[in-house]
């Protein structure tokens, strides 16, 4: 099968089809010894994943055998040109989507191997996401927002204080004001405070700054490097500019589906 998609877009068979299907949406079944845990200091590991849709009986392979490992408090980017398949990687490593073939390991948890509900609980327990377009619940306001973010920690004791965070992050400002009377950036402020409230041990962001300009991007890049400094939280963010990737101590540089370059940064630029 692997020949047969080196081509896109390929013609596939009706049983070719049923076991990419499956594997797009079903947990993989165990075969023999699973591995369950990440070694050495890593928080992700990503072996030989790829990942293929189907349209009809077309099939695109968009991720073509992705090998990664990611460390705890690493700030690492997933970097390349639009449609090299930054998006599709982050979400199959924050459990949001499933790999067609290959392992995803996060945070001692075999992600190919869960169930939706299993999944869900793995992203509750584990995760935060900051997205491109905020995502914020327009009929709270700031404080509220930023509370959804802290309700999803079962953990209690783990939330941040979140009078606090407003105050470190100097927003106290919008802390009552809804997202319709704030800008864009400080919708992306409170986006990420609701995603820092959790307190969870990755944060994954997929182009946080892509809707904002030059210099509250600045400002929203700043207040992740803080948090990954301050928390060591680790965070894998998504981004197609050099200027941002600069700011990570990982460059993950994609190509057409395939790594084309893993950079350690020794000296990442301090906003
Ligand atoms: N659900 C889907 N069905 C079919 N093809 C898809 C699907 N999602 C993504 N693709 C294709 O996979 C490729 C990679 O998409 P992806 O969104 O991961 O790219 P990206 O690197 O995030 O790009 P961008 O910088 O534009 O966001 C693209 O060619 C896209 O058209
Ligand atoms: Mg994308």
């Amino acid at each position: 099968m692997k020949d047969k998609i080196k081509d896109n877009p390929v013609i596939l068979s009706k049983s070719e089809i049923r076991k990419i299907k499956k594997a797009n949406n079903k947990p993989r079944k165990k075969i023999g010894e699973v591995i369950s845990k990440n070694t050495n200091n890593n928080i992700i590991e990503v072996i030989n994943v790829r990942k293929s849709y189907l349209s009809g009986s077309v099939i695109t392979e968009v991720l073509k055998g992705v090998t990664l490992n990611i460390e705890k408090g690493d700030f690492a980017v997933l970097f390349g040109k639009s449609g090299s398949g930054k998006s599709t990687l982050l979400n199959i490593i924050s459990g949001l989507d499933r790999p067609s073939e290959g392992e995803v390991i996060v945070a001692n948890n075999n992600l190919v191997y869960y169930k939706d509900s299993q999944l869900t609980k793995f992203r509750r327990e584990n995760v935060s996401f900051i997205f491109q377009s905020y995502n914020l619940l327009q009929n709270l306001n700031g404080y509220d927002n930023v509370e959804t973010g802290a309700y999803l920690q079962k953990n209690k004791e783990k939330v941040l204080d979140i009078h606090k965070l407003f105050e470190e992050f100097e927003i106290e400002d919008i802390k009552y004001k809804y997202p319709s009377q704030m800008s864009g950036g400080q919708q992306q402020r409170i986006s990420i405070l609701r995603a820092l409230s959790k307190n969870a041990d990755i944060i994954f962001a997929d182009e946080p700054t892509g809707a904002l300009d030059e210099k509250t991007s600045q400002a929203v890049l700043k207040v992740l490097q803080y948090i990954n400094k301050q928390y060591g939280t680790t965070i894998v963010m998504v981004s197609h500019d050099p200027s941002v990737a600069e700011l990570c101590n990982k460059i993950i540089k994609l190509k057409l589906g395939k790594i084309d370059e893993i950079k350690i940064n020794q000296n990442p630029k301090i906003l």
